[in-house]
């Protein structure tokens, strides 16, 4: 899908959208705009049946003599009802009526979004990212059949009064940058994992580098080994498919001394759970148990192309947690880089140990500013938030709740929860410095818990437990059903908006 910035001439326009608030239809009939190019539609019955009702969709042809083919009406409700995540809802369900219809373009007056709204770039941006999110398939382990000759929308113009300014150019090129980001992480986190093994993930990380000139580097299994991973290397070496741990840097000229930003993301291309072996039931989906590294990946390829005047490091450390003669097992103790050893007491709590090892990593050898860890961690996250929420601890509660602040404006929602001391004390071991898990309770801060022992005080650290909102079991807001690339936006918004 394209999203197109030079309409100037209205013409080849299938399908009109235009929105309105409920009891407030008169705001559209009075605007400039509307009076010179919409009195066709504002003269019609539709029109007059339309009352701008939350959830009212009304598709419409006017005369032959318009620049469009159709409109699609659109209620956004009572003013004082609506919020941000009720245009999310009205996008989504404007953009599934198009694709039933099957409309190839769809057109957006600027001007009527910028007499409902003070914000109007960011409705605006919201709009587009929307429809290409909802429409958003992974067709490559289908065969080809007729069904698929369908027309499908390919174009999303955006009617403006003037020529672009540069707050709208600045919209169209984050897009277009950024769903191309999102769309590889989601292929990555949708791809079965027969497919998606460590050694194709870094093959695809490489790829991206390669592409957008950034620097790639790879620790193997034997590697990691011998630097002391003995916690990452427990995970790993029960599969045949051999782990390793991806680096991407990416540093503007000049910043070689800057303090990076470093995105660290659990990389698990499949989860059984190992000898703790997970039920059978819903086990497919822990295919998208590297989620985390997949978002970390798209915002490195994002960075790559947007070029932001900042230092940035993604580390992917990348395992299959198997079942195996050489698995690791319950009750095992390890190594880890730090030097702390950990009683590994369930095999499936495997995210926190190749994360630790990651930390403890980027503690060592990049002089972090701030490092940001992802990962679908545990599964009380989403009996604590549900599964569109993620879970957000850390080090610093002021950075916490600013990394809140820029997901919540991407549409991204996070939730903070608490690392007192105090729940330290479920982690402790009778015979090693930490346990990998505590008992039932908490178990997300406790996953949280045991990755701050990771890293020090002085570094600021932020982990966030996208559990639940990694894979949408059904749509919801702007994302599709299964793979979301959830976070990759935030991530964008911390390295291009943070303020240290
Ligand atoms: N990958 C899972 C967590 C998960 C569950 C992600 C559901 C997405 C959806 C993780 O490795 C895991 O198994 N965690 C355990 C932790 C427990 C053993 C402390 C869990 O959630 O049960
Ligand atoms: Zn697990
Ligand atoms: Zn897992």
């Amino acid at each position: 899908m394209k999203v197109d910035k030079q309409i100037s001439e209205y013409s080849n326009i299938d399908c009109l959208v235009v929105v309105a608030f409920e009891d407030e239809t008169s705001q559209i009939e009075n605007a400039a705009w509307s009076k010179t190019h919409l009195s066709n539609l504002l003269r019609s019955p539709a029109w007059k049946e339309f009352g701008g009702k939350r959830s009212q969709i009304i598709t419409t042809y006017t005369s032959e003599n318009d620049f469009y083919k159709k409109v699609i009406l659109a209620g956004l409700g009572k003013r004082d009802k609506f919020n941000r995540d009720t245009w999310y809802s009205v996008c989504a369900k404007v953009f599934n009526v198009v694709k039933e219809q099957g409309s190839k373009n769809i057109a957006i007056p600027h001007p009527v979004l910028k007499v409902l709204f003070e914000s109007s770039h960011w409705y605006l941006r919201e709009f587009l990212f929307t429809g290409w999110s909802v429409l958003y398939e992974l067709k490559k382990y289908k065969s080809q059949t007729d069904e698929d000759e369908h027309v499908t929308l390919d174009e999303i113009y955006v009617l403006l009064e003037d020529k672009p300014t540069g707050a709208i150019i600045d919209v169209f090129s984050y897009i277009e940058d950024l769903i191309e980001g999102v769309g590889h992480a989601r292929e990555l986190i949708a791809s079965p994992s027969n497919d998606v093994t460590p050694r194709r993930f870094a093959e695809e990380a490489q790829k991206i580098a390669q592409n957008y000139d950034l620097n790639f580097s790879l620790i193997t299994l034997e590697e990691a080994r011998q630097k002391g991973m003995g916690a990452f290397v427990a995970v790993a070496q029960g599969s045949a498919n051999e782990g390793c741990i991806v680096i991407l840097e990416y540093c503007p000229k000049g910043l070689e001394n800057e303090q990076p930003v470093v995105f660290v993301g659990k990389g698990i291309t499949f989860d059984t759970g190992g000898i703790s072996l997970k039920p059978s039931q819903k086990m497919d989906l822990m295919k998208h148990d590297m989620a985390g590294a997949a978002a970390v990946l798209g915002t490195m390829e994002i960075i790559g192309k947007m070029k932001p005047p900042r230092r940035v490091v993604g580390v992917m450390p990348l395992a299959e947690n198997m079942p195996d003669g050489k698995a690791y097992r319950p009750g095992d103790v390890v190594r880890s880089l730090s030097g702390k050893t950990i009683e590994v007491v369930n095999t499936d709590a495997e995210g926190r140990l190749i994360l630790c090892d990651a930390l403890a990593y980027v503690v060592e050898n990049y002089n972090p500013q701030l490092i940001v860890d992802i990962a679908t961690l545990t599964g009380a996250c989403i009996i604590a938030l549900g599964d569109r929420v993620a879970g957000i601890m850390g080090n610093d509660l002021k950075v916490v709740s600013e990394i809140q602040k820029l997901a919540e404006d991407v549409g991204e929602k996070m939730w903070p929860l608490p690392l007192w001391d105090f729940y330290f004390d479920d982690l402790k071991s009778d015979i090693a410095d930490i346990k990998n898990v505590g008992n039932r309770s908490a178990g997300t801060i406790i996953g949280g818990m045991f990755l701050k022992q990771f890293v020090p005080d002085n570094v600021q650290w932020v982990h966030i437990d996208i559990a639940g909102p990694a894979w949408a079991e059904k749509p919801w807001f702007h994302m599709p059903k299964g793979a979301t690339g959830f976070g990759i936006r935030t991530f964008l918004e911390i390295t291009r908006k943070l303020k240290f």
